[in-house]
Formats: structure tokens, sequence, C-alpha cells
């Protein structure tokens, strides 16, 4: 398991990269995750990344993290090999997760969350590429 991305909740993706673009040169990859109701833009840094999550819409869960807690760190990813496994093993282990199944994320991953009730209130993603 390895350390991802680092997912940040933002009001607008554009102005947040215009931020990061001031300390940096990068081409960002940019996404809609309907699922998560995130317009997502994806900023390459070394081996990981930061996921600048904006929310689609009022009824988006990341607004209303905005709303109540402001801008900021929303959630840290783990890459696993096989997130069903994962589900299984951690499950067994007393860890609940937002879905039942895995859900799809951006460019065909697959991806769950840990809620951060037990995880010491980090909400922890786990994601699978697509292969
Ligand atoms: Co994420």
């Amino acid at each position: 398991m390895k350390l991802d991305h680092i997912g940040i909740a933002v009001k607008s993706v554009d102005a947040t990269l215009d931020i990061y673009r001031r300390m940096m040169d990068f081409q960002e990859r940019r996404t809609v995750v309907e699922s998560q109701k995130a317009k997502i833009a994806l900023v390459p840094i070394g081996d990981i990344s930061l996921e600048l999550l904006e929310p689609t819409g009022p009824d988006s869960s990341l607004a209303k993290f905005i709303a109540d807690r402001g801008e900021g760190i929303h959630h840290i990813a783990f890459e696993v090999e096989d997130i069903e496994a994962s589900m299984r093993e951690y499950g067994a282990k007393g860890f609940h997760f937002t879905y039942d199944k895995p859900a799809p994320g951006k460019f065909g991953s697959l991806v769950n969350f840990i809620l951060p009730r037990d995880t010491g209130r980090v909400l922890i993603e786990l994601t699978q590429r697509s292969h």
C-alpha cells in the first residue's frame, strides 16, 4: 500500500490551480466524477498527486464539507491492489466504509472511503487503479 493522493476540497479548481502555478510548473489532468459529484483536477507531485475537488452543485457532499469546515484537506488516499480484498480485510478488523461496494472513481479507478470515526477523524480513501 502506498500514498496515492491527497484530496483537497476547493470552491474553484481554476482559482486553486492558479495558486499552485505560482509555486511550480505542472500539467494537470481534469475530469468529473459523477458518483462523488466532484469536478477534479489532479496536480502531479513526484509519485503522488494533489486531487483538487470542486463540488458540481449544492447537493454534493463536498459543498456541505466546505460550508461546514471551509476549503482544505478533505481526505488522504492509499492505493491498493485489490479493493474488494482490502474492504474484506479492513471490515473484518472493524473498519466501516462509506459504500457497501467499491464506487467508480476518476479515470476508471474503483474507490471506497473508511469512515473518519474509525480512523481518528481522517477520511481515508482506498483506490484501486484501472489496469
Ligand atoms: Co481521492
